[in-house]
């Protein structure tokens, strides 16, 4: 029996939805690969992702083979038992990282929330109730809770929701002196984004995490990374502290790491995890069987060499075509990020315009990100075919020379 399906439209979100987000003028009701459609058949190049999300494209047949093989069985059973997909992905991320221990939930903002919150726990019961601080950088992004929100260094994010949470200082991101003279042993964590994302897609310099690691070492603080963005693949290694070479103590992953289907994760050593005891943390959906079989089927697909360095042989193609756009019409000045999360920075004549670029890509059939209003941020499947690259960026292209002749 099919479940009767009204008609609906664009025009219904201002009817019926709060009006916290502003979504593009067509609806997408299909995607495959690299290729969406909308409801009136139109066909876009998806250089979006999902912001970041679908690792595989859209309806990739291991995922869908996961999901649809999962929904024949057991779709949630909650904490009080235990389920197979979850163990089993446990087990793959515990085998390809630094981590001894995963705690499974649903979003990246549940993820640092778990991460700030265990940074805490740990502090507060080794050394004591004055050791809260948490160090993170200035325009950074943790998600939209109260407590990410004010880890999150943007006030237009954290201000207007009465009192914020305390102990929080923000420091200037790829500081190594600014983050010196505010780290102490009040200090429960210094917590980062190895690639800021939403801040701009700028990389963090090798020296700065490497600083940021003995920093907590000498003042028994951890360190704590939000690859929400980053990590699953998309920097080109399976996390971005992979390539850097620089170990957190705590690491949030979400995003990629479900490939569409909502599921997030914090990894962490099993020294730490352990003052996560029964009851003192938790959430009724972490782990959730339909979620897990379809991260399992990600990580056996994204976790290979080949995908791995196809993320940086296609990162090569979009920067160097992206970089010739961007002198042709003067618009970029300077394309940067890493593997599949590339940030196109705009020159000094379009500052606060990358809305423009979003609009004018889409009237071409290309659906890209801005990452704030001066990036133009680009974030693919990581199986982009080459062809699909080819054709977007062509459509990406004509965009540009339409709005820089207007
Ligand atoms: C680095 C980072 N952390 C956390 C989040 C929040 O993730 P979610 O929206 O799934 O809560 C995001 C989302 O953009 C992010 O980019």
């Amino acid at each position: 029996m099919s479940v009767e399906q009204v008609p609906v439209q664009r025009a219904d979100f201002d009817q019926v939805m709060v009006p916290n987000y502003a979504p593009a003028a067509f609806i997408p009701v299909r995607g495959q690969g690299s290729r969406v459609w909308d409801q009136s058949g139109r066909e876009l190049v998806d250089f979006s992702g999902g912001i970041a999300v679908n690792v595989l494209g859209h309806a990739h047949p291991a995922l869908v083979g996961a999901l649809t093989e999962q929904a024949n069985k057991l779709w949630h059973v909650s904490n009080v038992f235990t389920n197979e997909p979850a163990l089993r992905l446990a087990r793959k991320l515990v085998d390809a990282t630094f981590a001894d221990r995963v705690f499974f939930c649903n979003s990246g903002a549940e993820a640092n929330e778990a991460a700030f919150k265990l940074a805490r726990r740990v502090a507060h019961d080794l050394y004591g109730t004055e050791k809260y601080e948490i160090i993170a950088a200035l325009n950074s992004f943790h998600g939209r809770t109260l407590f990410t929100v004010s880890v999150g260094g943007q006030p237009k994010y954290s201000d207007g929701f009465g009192p914020k949470i305390t102990g929080i200082t923000h420091v200037p991101y790829n500081d190594l002196e600014a983050l010196k003279a505010a780290v102490s042993d009040k200090t429960c964590a210094v917590v980062l984004e190895p690639i800021q994302g939403e801040g701009g897609v700028l990389p963090a310099e090798l020296e700065y995490l490497q600083g940021a690691r003995k920093l907590c070492d000498e003042h028994n603080a951890l360190l704590v990374f939000d690859e929400v963005q980053s990590g699953m693949g998309r920097s080109g290694h399976l996390f971005a502290y992979m390539h850097y070479g620089v170990t957190p103590d705590i690491l949030s992953s979400a995003k990629s790491i479900g490939g569409g289907f909502p599921m997030a994760a914090m990894l962490t050593t099993e020294k730490l995890a352990k003052h996560l005891a029964v009851g003192v943390h938790g959430t009724t959906y972490g782990g959730n069987p339909l979620a897990c079989a379809v991260g399992e089927a990600v990580i056996d697909v994204v976790n290979t060499p080949e995908v791995l360095a196809g993320v940086n042989a296609k990162h090569d193609l979009f920067k160097a075509r992206l970089e010739k756009i961007g002198q042709q019409y003067g618009v970029f000045g300077q394309v940067r990020g890493m593997g599949l999360l590339i940030g196109c920075v705009l020159t000094d004549a379009w500052k606060g315009k990358a809305k423009d670029f979003f609009n004018a890509a889409e009237h071409e059939g290309v659906m890209i990100l801005q990452a704030g209003p001066d990036v133009v941020r680009f974030a693919p499947s990581l199986v982009v075919e080459d062809a699909d690259i080819t054709e977007g960026l062509d459509r990406f292209e004509r965009a540009v020379a339409k709005l820089t002749k207007n």
